[in-house]
């Protein structure tokens, strides 16, 4: 009894906390009532040292090591590859989580359907769809080459014994929650089974040097289903996110042992699959109103691109005794900071106001550079005042109501000019870096109050 006992473990479904008994919250990550029993065999771990004994492998100098093995291969599809780091890393295991229905499956087939025209071995797993509902969605995005193949199937074991036997160059596994290995007696989806599937595919890619992709299903929260574990496993965790109402979609890094993590791709789904969308600012610009009042143009940076974004803001007489503020795709508590910081330093009554603040686009900002934005489409329509067409304002508003550097205002400005802006509003400190700007009018400002004196003339 005593010993059965000993082999099964309580794992939290959320985030893979473990523990030796039951726990109603989860410790690390406060959930309550995630934990589930596991039955631990021991298979597992002899596995693991059957591999080890089979070869032991000697030390070599490092820079002995070829460099052909870490050359990365082009998944045809440049945002992808952007995020990637400048494309996959031979023998890389990469995760890609987000919302069901996000376009996780349809990226990775056009990955895959690129990857094979070019000549690579190509293999898809999916536990998830059948061949046939697989074909209607390959249908959509357009003819598949002869190099790649489709195997439908849960087996862990089976999906170990393909691989190995096909030794594909890039494999996708659609989705790891799907995988099924009899070792472990606890049910698919599960923290057990997840990790041995990962750890399972992770031996696959370093030893048989395939490439390979892993889709995985996200909680409510944003994070990859239970297992949290998964992601210190892998070399790469994306993220594909974005509002199912609009079309576009962003691709972002959360870890890369390849590359930068700044980086987004942004895509727009289509009736037949996802397009890129090279130049996101204008795409995100897309119909902006004419002579409105309470709206400007803002710019953040994404990695290492300029996007501009219109900010709006709506402020009306508020008819209860508490005011009600709001804001989309940007930090509530940034939105009542400033908008205190605008009672404070410039007199600018608001405490009978309600504040409607909306990033337009669905883009979630986070960048500080977009304070000056909030501040000033804020100002715009409590005044009633709209501010012209092509004025663009970036900068940090710190809690004495001046307005701070940001970096790279350089792209910033030459993003703006680049898409016809004529005026843009930067804070003074920023001033140092830029020689002489041409064909574009620079308004520096030390304090919000100035920009907002400005906002009369322009
Ligand atoms: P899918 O890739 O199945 O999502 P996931 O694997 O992340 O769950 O994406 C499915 C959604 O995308 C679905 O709602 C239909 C839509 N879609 C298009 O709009 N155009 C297309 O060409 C395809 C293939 C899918
Ligand atoms: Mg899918």
């Amino acid at each position: 009894m005593a010993r059965a006992s000993a082999k099964s473990v309580f794992f939290c479904q959320n985030c893979g906390y473990e523990s030796a008994k039951w726990m109603g919250q989860c410790p690390a990550c406060r959930e309550w009532n995630s934990f589930a029993e596991e039955k631990i065999t021991p298979a597992r771990t002899s596995g693991a040292g059957k591999a080890g004994a089979k070869k032991v492998r000697q030390p070599v100098r490092i820079k002995d090591v070829s460099m052909d093995e870490t050359l990365r291969i082009g998944t045809g599809i440049g945002e992808f590859d952007r995020v990637l780091g400048g494309g996959i890393v031979h023998g890389a295991l990469m995760l890609i989580g987000g919302d069901p229905g996000i376009g996780k499956s349809t990226l990775l087939l056009q990955t895959c359907r690129n990857l094979a025209a070019s000549g690579k071995q190509v293999l898809y797993i999916s536990g998830e769809e059948s061949p046939q509902q697989i074909r209607m969605r390959a249908e959509r995005i357009g003819t598949m080459p002869d190099t790649l193949y489709l195997l439908c199937e849960t087996d862990l074991e089976a999906v170990r014994e393909v691989i190995e036997k096909n030794r594909p160059d890039i494999c996708v596994v659609d989705s790891v929650q799907t995988m099924f290995s009899a070792d472990v007696t606890s049910a698919p989806g599960s923290v057990s089974q997840v990790r041995e599937a990962t750890s399972t595919l992770m031996m696959l890619a370093k030893t048989q040097g395939v490439s390979i992709f892993i889709v995985g299903h996200v909680t409510k929260d944003g994070t990859v289903a239970g297992p949290r574990v998964l992601e210190h496993m892998v070399d790469t965790v994306l993220y594909f996110e974005g509002d199912r109402q609009a079309s576009y979609r962003i691709l972002r890094a959360a870890k890369n042992r390849f590359g930068s993590t700044n980086e987004i791709g942004v895509f727009e789904m289509r009736g037949s699959g996802l397009a890129e969308v090279p130049n996101p600012s204008e795409y995100m610009l897309n119909g902006k109103p004419e002579g409105a009042s309470g709206s400007i143009v803002a710019c953040t940076v994404e990695g290492t691109r300029p996007v501009l974004v219109e900010v709006q803001a709506l402020v009306c007489r508020t008819s209860f005794g508490m005011p009600r503020r709001t804001a989309a795709g940007t930090d509530y508590n940034r939105v009542n900071l400033l908008m205190a910081v605008l009672e404070k330093r410039c007199g600018l009554h608001l405490s009978d106001s309600d504040a409607y603040v909306n990033i337009a686009g669905g883009m979630r900002l986070s960048e500080p550079a977009i304070d000056l934005g909030i501040v000033l489409a804020i100002v715009s329509s409590s005044r009633n005042q709209p501010i012209g067409e092509r004025v663009l304002a970036f900068g940090e508003v710190g809690l004495s109501g001046e307005v701070r550097a940001v970096s790279q205002a350089e792209q910033r400005v030459s993003e703006a000019k680049k898409l016809g802006f004529e005026t843009v509003i930067l804070p003074k400190a920023n001033m140092r870096s830029f020689g002489k700007a041409e064909g574009i009018r620079l308004c520096p400002v030390d304090n919000i109050k100035q920009a907002m004196d400005l906002l009369g003339t322009l």
